[in-house]
């Protein structure tokens, strides 16, 4: 790469921010739809979520520190459950899982998806039924699958025709017999970051329907002892506010369900839907309630399925962002405050905070975006347009692009960031030998820690010298 001189374009310039982002009225209040359902803020401006002020969580705990409104979990589990009462409800563990938070899961009525051997760990030692554990993945190795067969886990979602022959040998071998679907790829480009795009035809997910990959799959398994067809598996992205790429998905999903009932006469009596549905990260996103989606999906399965001529399966959805992302906010320390002069006379306001990309890769990997509120003090101090940045040696460590934050606001202050329950402690890294902080469930005034902070010595435990 040949350097230059930076100019005004890499300035990103405008002291008011992206279009979507409106100067509030007052920087001290919080927008409902970003936050867990029982974060207020005090007269004296603290942040309080689950009745503990996140002042004295911070004093307890430390900073970092991701903050679990298990309420608000439950409540969204729960809504997910009564609103798809003739679904079975996956929750996605990837989005985040924990013991605990596994526990909660079952005893809200949900099952749990799992996508790799750790988490189907987890999912094992927290008590979860193997029956109500569904195995995805695209590249399960024979130890993973063997361990998903022995403890039996309901379903193992399958991804290629090597991983179809790895369970034939598996099952011969063990004389388990193994409940499967097919994932298919519906060919759908959903509205999201291409990263998170799963259903189009150009990546590494399920099989291909247009291809003719998925009905030879179907085939092979039907046709094989010791595999049982339980049905087709579809999921088209993630972070999806339209409900037209599950419409456009479910069609061609449904017409293979047909034609597998036509040409190899086998009614399979399951079909999986996904997960994806979007949450509010910001003021620009406008997410449905699960009782609209579940009316929604429902009316569109059963439209596709009338005009096949086909008896709607057993339906099952996958949502893990919905359930946990909106539960969790991220609780950081104010490190320093800096200015930085901009062409034209503008200014940019650069609040470094005690974590960044390793604890919310998600700004820098997918341009996500997310908001800030100071969560110690109330403060009457005109807003700015800050950019909340972390404390890793990268300029793209970014936390919060763009949010306006009170015009004093300085080291000692808390920060906190909400809508991080989903894909951030679970994405969470070391990067430069950072330890990935707590997740500390609040309830009822009292804070537990869930799953503690790393030490220097759990860093330094896999590092065994020579
Ligand atoms: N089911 C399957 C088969 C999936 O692959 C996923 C997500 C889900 C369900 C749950 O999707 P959700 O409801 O949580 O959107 N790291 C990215 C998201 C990757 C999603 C991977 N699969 C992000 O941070 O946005």
């Amino acid at each position: 790469m040949r350097s230059h001189q930076a100019g005004a374009l890499h300035a990103d310039i405008g002291t008011k921010g992206p279009a979507w982002l409106r100067e509030p009225a007052d920087p001290n209040a919080l927008v409902p739809l970003l936050w867990p359902v029982t974060a207020r803020k005090t007269y004296e401006g603290a942040l309080v979520v689950g009745g503990v002020d996140l002042r004295d969580l911070a004093r307890d705990h430390g900073t970092p520190a991701y903050v679990l409104d298990e309420e608000d979990f439950r409540r969204r589990a729960r809504a997910f459950r009564e609103a798809f009462a003739d679904y079975d409800v996956y929750y996605a563990a990837k989005a985040f899982i924990c013991t605990t938070v596994a526990r909660w899961v079952a005893e809200e009525g949900l099952n749990i998806d799992v996508c790799s051997g750790g988490e189907l760990t987890v999912a094992l030692r927290a008590g979860i039924e193997p029956a109500r554990i569904g195995f995805h993945g695209n590249n399960k190795s024979v130890v993973e699958l063997r361990r998903a067969l022995e403890v039996g886990v309901g379903r193992i979602i399958v991804d290629s025709f090597d991983e179809i022959d790895r369970l034939l040998a598996l099952t011969a071998e063990t004389g388990a017999e193994a409940p499967l679907m097919v994932r298919v790829t519906a060919g759908v480009e959903a509205h999201t970051h291409e990263y998170i795009a799963t259903a189009h035809e150009d990546q590494k997910f399920g099989f291909s329907i247009t291809s003719g990959d998925a009905f030879e799959a179907v085939r092979r398994i039907e046709a094989a002892p010791g595999l049982r067809l339980l049905g087709l598996h579809s999921h088209i992205g993630s972070q999806i506010f339209d409900t037209s790429g599950f419409e456009v998905a479910a069609r061609r999903v449904l017409a293979l369900h047909a034609r597998v009932s036509d040409e190899l006469g086998v009614v399979m009596p399951e079909l999986d839907l996904g997960g994806g549905f979007g949450i509010a990260y910001t003021t620009q996103d406008d997410p449905s309630d699960p009782s609209q989606l579940a009316v929604e999906l429902t009316k569109i399965v059963e439209h596709e399925a009338r005009a096949l001529e086909v008896d709607v399966p057993r339906l099952s959805i996958e949502p893990g962002r919905a359930i946990v992302g909106p539960a969790m906010c991220t609780l950081y320390e104010v490190g320093t405050v800096k200015e930085v002069r901009l062409d034209a006379g503008a200014s940019r306001t650069y609040v470094s905070v005690d974590g960044g990309m390793s604890d919310n890769i998600r700004t820098a990997l997918y341009d996500a975006d997310y908001s800030a509120t100071l969560a110690s003090r109330r403060s009457d101090a005109a807003p700015v347009l800050a950019r909340v940045v972390g404390k890793h040696c990268e300029a793209g460590d970014i936390v919060v692009r763009d949010e306006f934050l009170p015009g004093d606001v300085r080291p000692g202050d808390l920060l906190a960031v909400p809508g991080t329950g989903a894909y951030c402690r679970s994405m969470a890294s070391n990067y430069n030998h950072l330890l990935r902080p707590p997740v500390v469930a609040v309830r009822d005034g009292v804070a537990t820690v869930v799953v503690r902070r790393e030490t220097e010595d759990d860093l330094l435990g896999t590092d065994v010298g020579r």
